[in-house]
C-alpha cells in the first residue's frame, strides 16, 4: 500500500491497520489530549498496540494521575522509560536543576538526556509507533504525514492518526466519548509537557505558546519530532 493512501482513511482505520500490520507497535504517550484520544480508540479496536511514556522526572503530578487513571479505567499496562540515571546525575551534579533556562543548548542538552536517548531505547524494540502529532499544533508540524517511512529512526514506521485533526474536533471526541483528560488542561494548559518548562497560555495564544516559552517558536521541539 501507498502510504499516501492513508490521507483519506480515518485514525480508527488507520489504527486498525498498524494494530493488524506490526507485531511490535507502540503508541508514545504523554498523556496529552490527543493521546487520550488515541488510548480510547485503541481501547474500542479490535488491536494490540502497546503504551509507552517517557518520564522524564520532571513532570507534573497531575499527569501522572492521569497515567493512573488510563491504567485503571482502561486496564493497560503503561511502560515507563526513564532517563539513564549516570547522565542525569552528571548533568544536575555540573550544571545545576534548571540548567535548560539559560541556553538552547542546555534545552536540547536536557531534552535530550530525558526524552531523546529513552525514547531511543523504546524504539529499539518496535517496528513502528503511534503519536498524536496534528499539523496545526504548530509551524514544525504542519507537513505531517499520517504514515510515512521515520527518516530519524530507520526502518520504524511513523504513525499520525491525528495528523489532520483540529484541536475542537479532539476536544470533541473527548467529549463525547467521556475520555479522562489531564485535569490541567481546565486550568488553560492545552500542551503539556515537563513542569518547569510548561505554562498556562493566555487567551488568544497559539497552543504551544506556554511550552518552552521563553524560546522562539521555530525551536519548540524537544527532538523526538524533528520537523521534516
Ligand atoms: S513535544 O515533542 O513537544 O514534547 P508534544 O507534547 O506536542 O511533543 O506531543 C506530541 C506527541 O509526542 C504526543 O502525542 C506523543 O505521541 C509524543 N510524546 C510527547 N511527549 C511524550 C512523552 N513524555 N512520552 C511519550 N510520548 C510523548
Ligand atoms: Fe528538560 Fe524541560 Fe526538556 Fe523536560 S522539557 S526534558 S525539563 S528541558
Amino acid at each position: 500500500m501507498n502510504f499516501n493512501d492513508f490521507e483519506t482513511k480515518s485514525a480508527q482505520d488507520i489504527l486498525q491497520w498498524a494494530g493488524n500490520r506490526f507485531k511490535r507497535i507502540a503508541l508514545a504517550s504523554s498523556f496529552g489530549l490527543e493521546d487520550m484520544v488515541l488510548i480510547d480508540m485503541i481501547s474500542k479496536l479490535n488491536v494490540e498496540i502497546a503504551i509507552f511514556t517517557l518520564d522524564t522526572g520532571r513532570l507534573h503530578e497531575e499527569t501522572y494521575e492521569t497515567m493512573e487513571r488510563v491504567r485503571v479505567k482502561y486496564g493497560l499496562n503503561v511502560r515507563s522509560y526513564f532517563p539513564d540515571k549516570d547522565r542525569v546525575e552528571c548533568l544536575t551534579r555540573e550544571k545545576g536543576f534548571y540548567s535548560f533556562r539559560e541556553s538552547l543548548e542546555n534545552r536540547k542538552e536536557c531534552c535530550h538526556v530525558r526524552k531523546v536517548e529513552p525514547l531511543n531505547r523504546a524504539l529499539a524494540e518496535l517496528d513502528a509507533w503511534v503519536t498524536g502529532l496534528r499539523r496545526d499544533q504548530s509551524s514544525t508540524r504542519t507537513d505531517t504525514p499520517k504514515v510515512h517511512e521515520d527518516a530519524d529512526h530507520p526502518p520504524l514506521i511513523k504513525i499520525n492518526p491525528l495528523a489532520d485533526w483540529s484541536l475542537e474536533r479532539v476536544m470533541d471526541y473527548v467529549e463525547k466519548n467521556k475520555t479522562p483528560v489531564n485535569p490541567l488542561h481546565k486550568k488553560n494548559y492545552p500542551s503539556i509537557g515537563c513542569a518547569p518548562c510548561t505554562r498556562p497560555v493566555l487567551p488568544g495564544e497559539d497552543v504551544r505558546a506556554g511550552r518552552w516559552w521563553w524560546e522562539n517558536p521555530e525551536h519548540k521541539e524537544c527532538g523526538l519530532h524533528r520537523p521534516r
